[in-house]
């Protein structure tokens, strides 16, 4: 299946661009940032950017509402820029991937602006209306319906007022589409992570949204008059599927996508009476389990997995699945340990590799992002469902601001994220503690783990193993310790983790050679009846 394609084996990292570096301290990171910091992810091992929206945009959700595809936001720089982008990364094997939203587009659009103008307008097909709006709320609360004087209708939104759905059944809408993801191809990038693409086969009279009947049509249609003509592009689709239509998705028969994100695991999360991810439930380990093997078991040799712990609109990992107060460097070293000897395609976020831990703000006032804005306003302020005090604490675990602050690159001043023009998000208050100098000055940071691993991951003898290896896991029940064995051919390593914040033993009946790599100095060299520490993980050469 497809074992030549580069992405099977590369680390693909996340950049959101408006907190990664300010170059021209303006307090907005840009993409001559990006290109100054090139270096370090090139020391750090990764193969290919996902880029976080850049395109020309009001901001109202941080460019994931793009005013035009063709055009670079002015905040983040120019088109010179982004070449230059793309060529500096090049010469660096660095790919660089484009966030593609193409299930809605800003109402500043020009696509907007004309079909607002009369229904007789070519371009008013483009977007969904209705003169009768109904009960449908958009994720960012308040109604799904907007009303535009000018037609006397309402114009139909998923997410918030200004980010306007497009109506995908219009064949020129999916040509405009397939049309930008070739201009950018043709510039050089090496694919796209497809924003909400779940949502583009939506059937908004029968309360469709997700996976509509049309979606599998309008992709194969998309992949052959666009990425599918590029045959070393990637595509990564944001869904929230299970493995079965993860499946239809991402099998390379049927000609879609090569991957889907994996939200099985934030759905867990966000399953929380009102509060959902702002009140967080957390899965056990035996519960964590079950979803990585039904990940890692159902799509083998039928489709393909992303692995990863974190993205812009998420809780740092260590906030959510590790304890970033007692054990923060040894509880980001075992989640490394945890998912990313597994079979897929890495993806890891921005400061993921240093254990960035959550914001922990303390106003609502310290907040940017819309939905945290919006969910405060409809829970505190108009529902008085909950208190002021209760939801500014489901921010620090739930908001997405967590994981877009500034990244710290030193102890300096503003974490030498700029040269001290205040920044557009609050720097962490730890950044002379959590920063990125320091993590390379200290071969025992976080920052070696995930280096260490992507290394075993492209280079060792066990690449294939990574790759195309089974997943076999002991111990289904413990509830405190996790392991999964890796074989291919004659080649196996053995994954222990435990993950808690006690002593546990482990007692397992497996016959290992030496030590691959461990998060601890002096890791025990059997797995017969050791004490294995505080998030102690080890990986194992099986004889
Ligand atoms: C998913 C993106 O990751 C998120 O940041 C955005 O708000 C929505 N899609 C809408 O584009």
């Amino acid at each position: 299946m497809n074992d030549n394609k580069w992405w099977k084996n590369a680390i693909i990292y996340q950049i959101y661009p408006k907190s990664f570096k300010d170059s021209n301290n303006d307090g907005i990171g840009d993409l001559k940032g990006i290109i100054e910091k090139l270096d370090y992810l090139s020391f750090l091992g990764v193969d290919a950017i996902w880029l976080s929206p850049i395109y020309d945009s009001p901001m109202e959700d941080n460019g994931y509402d793009v005013a035009d595809y063709f055009k670079i936001a002015p905040i983040f720089g120019t088109m010179e820029d982004m070449d230059s982008l793309i060529s500096e990364a090049k010469k660096r094997n660095i790919r660089i991937i484009m966030d593609l939203v193409a299930n809605h587009t800003s109402k500043e659009h020009v696509w907007f602006k004309e079909a607002c103008k009369s229904i007789d307008n070519p371009y008013h097909d483009y977007f969904y209306w209705s003169d009768k709006p109904d009960d449908k709320i958009s994720d960012f609360c308040g109604s799904s319906w907007e009303y535009v004087e000018s037609l006397n209708l309402y114009y139909y939104h998923y997410f918030a007022k200004g980010q306007v759905d497009l109506n995908w059944t219009n064949p020129k809408v999916r040509q405009e589409i397939a049309n930008i993801i070739n201009w950018w191809l043709d510039k050089g990038v090496a694919g796209f992570r497809m924003d909400a693409i779940e949502l583009i086969g939506k059937e908004l009279d029968k309360n469709i949204f997700a996976n509509g009947p049309k979606i599998h049509d309008y992709l194969r249609e998309l992949n052959e008059n666009s990425f599918g003509k590029k045959k070393d592009s990637i595509t990564v689709g944001e869904g929230w599927p299970t493995t079965k239509i993860a499946i239809e998705y991402t099998n390379p028969e049927h000609h879609e996508l090569d991957m889907m994100f994996n939200f099985d695991l934030i759905s867990h999360i966000w399953k929380n009476n009102d509060l959902e991810k702002f009140e967080p439930n957390i899965p056990n380990l035996i519960e964590l389990k079950k979803i990585f093997a039904r990940w890692q078991n159902d799509l083998k040799d039928k489709g393909w997995n992303t692995l990863f712990w974190e993205n812009h609109d998420l809780a740092r990992c260590i906030s959510n699945f590790g304890n970033d107060r007692f054990y923060r460097e040894e509880s980001a070293k075992a989640l490394a340990y945890m998912l990313y000897f597994q079979q897929g395609t890495p993806f890891i976020y921005q400061g993921q590799e240093i254990g960035m831990i959550n914001a922990y703000y303390t106003k609502l006032s310290d907040y940017q992002d819309i939905d945290s804005i919006n969910k405060y306003q409809d829970k505190v302020i108009d529902k008085k469902i909950v208190s002021s005090s209760r939801m500014l604490k489901g921010l620090q675990r739930g908001s997405r601001d967590n994981a877009r602050t500034p990244i710290p690159w030193n102890d300096k001043e503003n974490a030498g994220w700029n040269n001290g023009a205040t920044p557009w998000l609050k720097i962490i208050p730890n950044y002379k503690e959590i920063n990125i100098e320091k993590a390379i000055a200290n071969k025992d940071s976080v920052l070696y783990t995930y280096k260490d691993i992507f290394k075993f991951r492209k280079e060792s003898e066990y690449r294939d193993t990574i790759i195309n290896g089974s997943y076999e896991t002991y111990l289904d029940d413990d509830p405190y310790i996790y392991v999964y064995k890796r074989s291919y051919n004659d080649k196996s390593f053995i994954v222990v983790v435990n993950y808690d914040d006690d002593n546990h033993e482990l007692d397992l009946n497996i016959d290992v050679s030496n030590i691959i790599m461990s998060s601890y100095k002096d890791s025990p060299s059997s797995t017969r009846k050791v004490i294995l520490r505080p998030y102690e993980a080890i990986v194992y050469k099986i004889k």
